[in-house]
């Protein structure tokens, strides 16, 4: 069985689905196989903060982009535009001057990064977790929606996934949806298919691959963790954060003192707050990516409840794409006329 959509095709991919970005964890190998697998493959802007690397890595993707002509897969950059981040002007003019075929903005106001991929041809996807920043981003003609749900890795939205995509459905019937959180096989890609999404936005499950260079006890810890040991902090980012809830988690605590939510308020102080508390949160997760580290600080989604094993890309991609079309025929088998 093949699948295809109107977002499938604009992207190119054979499966819809898209490694989403992930902070100190997508690398270079691990995109290149998730476009190898057919799908689209993302890494954050942030993962090449030195200087000239990001100019490098994307001159690698494209380069690696032509070797594979005439190939479905496809690759995009994440870029955190929100005003706290103090690299964002920077690696947006770097994406468009090499022409990143799909940029995905999360956080902020992506009418810069529309305009200059608009006038190559690229495409941009926001992230937006209600309706009033999604109105924004289609009001400035994003080609698509990140729908990101309760329990996503990351910055989790407030509300169920399957609401959240019938509701943008419902007041911009013609954006298209990627969706995010909560989707780890098949049948719960199905699921977001059939509530209005065209694609699947994963994170979480590719943490547990084997391509993945995080440490071994991360990986373990997506594979043994259950939907309950993930809680929301805001103390990385000011910005609620999905992790895996171990005793260093319980020790930074879950919510930000009076005065950190007095700093990030105050119109004054709160862009400089922000980034001193990025800074800090940045420096507890790359310490936590590590080998050997104890202070165990690791981003995941709800969806560890069902990652059973660490394996390669593209056995995830194949065994989500086998259990998809099992998941149909068994719907299908149900209804009769
Ligand atoms: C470890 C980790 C790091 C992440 N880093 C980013 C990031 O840098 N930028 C971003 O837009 N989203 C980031 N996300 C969110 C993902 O792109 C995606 O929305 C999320 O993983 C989907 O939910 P799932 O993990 O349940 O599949 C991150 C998620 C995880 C798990």
């Amino acid at each position: 069985m093949k699948f295809k959509n109107d977002l499938t095709i604009a992207l190119n991919i054979r499966f819809p689905l898209v490694m989403a970005p992930m902070f100190l964890v997508t690398t270079i190998p691990m995109v290149k196989e998730a476009v190898s697998a057919g799908i689209l493959g993302s890494f954050p802007s942030l993962n090449f903060r030195n200087e000239g690397e990001l100019e490098g890595v994307l001159d690698e993707m494209n380069q690696f982009m032509l070797s594979r002509s005439g190939q479905q897969g496809n690759y995009g950059v994440n870029i955190i535009v929100q005003k706290a981040n103090p690299w964002a002007k920077k690696h947006l003019e770097i994406c468009l001057k090499r022409k990143v075929p799909v940029i995905i903005t999360s956080l902020g106001n992506p009418e810069e990064a529309i305009k200059g991929a608009h006038a190559y041809g690229g495409k941009v996807f926001c992230d937006v977790t209600n309706l009033i920043h999604a109105k924004k981003c289609a009001d400035l003609g994003c080609d698509g929606f990140v729908a990101v749900g309760q329990g996503a890795g990351g910055h989790a939205g407030p509300y169920p996934v399957s609401m959240l995509i019938q509701a943008l459905k419902r007041e911009f019937p013609k954006v298209p949806i990627l969706a995010a959180g909560g989707i780890a096989n098949g049948a719960t890609l199905l699921s977001a298919i059939s509530a209005g999404a065209s694609v699947g936005y994963s994170g979480t499950i590719f943490i547990a691959s084997t391509e993945a260079t995080v440490s071994k006890e991360y990986k373990e810890a997506i594979v043994h963790s259950h939907m309950e040991d993930i809680t929301l902090t805001e103390r990385i980012s000011g910005t609620p954060c999905t992790i895996i809830n171990t005793e260093f988690a319980k020790k930074i605590g879950t919510q930000q003192n009076w005065f950190e939510r007095w700093m990030s308020k105050n119109p004054r102080t709160k862009k400089y707050f922000k980034m001193i508390i990025q800074r800090r949160g940045f420096t507890w997760l790359e310490e936590a990516v590590k080998p050997g580290n104890y202070n165990n600080l690791w981003c995941a989604g709800q969806t560890v409840e069902l990652i059973q094993k660490i394996q390669p890309i593209k056995e995830i991609v194949s065994e989500m794409e086998k259990e998809f079309y099992e998941a149909y025929s068994k719907v299908q088998g149900q209804i009769s006329n």
